[in-house]
């Protein structure tokens, strides 16, 4: 990847001579869905699937961009001063606007961008899939900017001015999770993150004789739709409604049995099911921790499962495809559990299945789903990795 890269990036910028690599990983959650927005715990982990970047000062004092995913492999690239970065692209090439929203993020943060860059993107991480392409870009782009203008940022930092990013540029207005799960993410390793405090732990994954198989639907997600939104602005209605009879802070302060006995607060029933969703998936995301640490997969495959059946009957942000997906895995001897992963609204489903059944699972889940869809399902067997930053070769 990095050499076609180097010669694509002395096509597109001029020269490459001093040009630096870089690589964010993706994520995938293991368990913890929609909990990070409602101060709850997530348990993600980052995948060696993710994007690439090289990256160089230039002498023109503007920021010079290429993905080639998006643009291809060569032609000009997207340029800007930063003094010019004011708010969202729309049109094409959109997918500037996460690293514009890292730079103007920064600026505002008083950075001082003293040289120009050009930077050239390259991933395998499938896009819209819900593996956190635009979390992967923005952290990359905060590594990039750290590095080369000596900006210092550490991983947690570089997590909160990407999710500040995206909430007040891009405008959608996610959790801390998918961020932090790109910049702290270890090898071999899922984090325990508490959401409200940003306390955090690694817990060393270790599956044994079974593997994490990760299924695209195929079916492209768009977190921007107003769907993401949508259910946050539910759950602060349910928050409201519920601080009326109780001092809480937010939802995830509360237990199942509390809020059990604040429900009749919540008045609309839409609401207290969202509400419903986040405070036992946040219960869910704690026991399933505990399970692996026992080395109890059985009941962390349980727990997934239950995830799943709560984001598709309390969060409503399953589609039939990723339900199709779900109860194929669950039906198949072998998997400990699966569920959809991310934001919801398509993407992905992760599962966690026996090494030796792992081919047999992929042949029979690609068969069915398209048989019972029409569409064909991609499938990554992925390892766990670390969090994003220069590679060091
Ligand atoms: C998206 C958001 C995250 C989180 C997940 C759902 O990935 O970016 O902050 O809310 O959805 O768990």
């Amino acid at each position: 990847m990095l050499d076609e890269m180097r010669e694509s990036f002395g096509k597109i910028f001029g020269s490459e001579t001093n040009a630096e690599p870089f690589f964010s990983p993706g994520r995938v959650n293991l368990i913890g869905e929609h909990t990070d927005h409602e101060g709850g715990y997530v348990f993600p982990c980052a995948i060696d699937f993710g994007i690439y970047a090289l990256a160089q000062k230039n002498s023109s004092g503007k920021l010079r961009l290429h993905s080639m995913n998006f643009d291809g492999d060569y032609g000009s690239p997207f340029e800007i001063s930063y003094d010019s970065i004011r708010e969202k692209l729309t049109g094409s090439r959109t997918w500037v606007n996460y690293p514009l929203g890292v730079a103007s993020t920064l600026l505002k943060h008083g950075h001082e961008f003293a040289h120009g860059l050009d930077i050239l993107y390259c991933g395998n991480l499938p896009d819209g899939a819900g593996l956190s392409s635009s979390a992967a870009l923005e952290v990359l782009t905060v590594r990039i900017f750290s590095d080369l203008l000596g900006f210092n940022i550490d991983g947690v930092k570089a997590a909160l001015y990407s999710q500040e990013a995206e909430n007040d540029f891009v405008g959608v207005r996610c959790g801390i999770m998918d961020q932090f799960a790109v910049s702290m993410g270890k090898k071999s390793s899922a984090i325990l993150l508490n959401c409200s405090t940003l306390e955090y732990s690694y817990a060393p994954l270790e599956l044994g004789s079974h593997c994490i198989i990760i299924t695209n639907s195929n079916v492209p997600h768009s977190l921007a739709g107003s769907e993401y939104n949508l259910r946050r602005q539910q759950c602060e209605q349910a928050l409201d409604d519920i601080r009326k009879v109780k001092d809480v802070s937010c939802l995830c302060d509360l237990s199942v049995n509390e809020l059990d006995e604040v429900a009749y607060a919540v008045k609309d029933p839409v609401n207290l099911r969202r509400a419903v969703h986040a405070v036992s998936e946040n219960a869910r995301a704690i026991r399933a921790s505990e399970a692996l640490k026992a080395g109890n997969l059985a009941m962390f495959g349980r727990l997934m499962n239950a995830s799943h059946v709560s984001l598709r009957d309390n969060y409503a942000v399953t589609v039939p495809e990723l339900d199709i997906l779900a109860r194929l895995a669950w039906e198949f001897p072998g998997v400990a559990g699966s569920r959809m992963t991310g934001g919801g609204f398509g993407g992905c489903t992760v599962s966690i299945i026996e090494n030796d059944r792992a081919e047999e699972f992929i042949d029979m889940a690609g068969r069915e789903y398209e048989r019972l869809t029409g569409r064909k399902a991609s499938f990554y067997r992925t390892g766990i990795t670390n969090g994003a930053g220069r590679i060091i070769q």
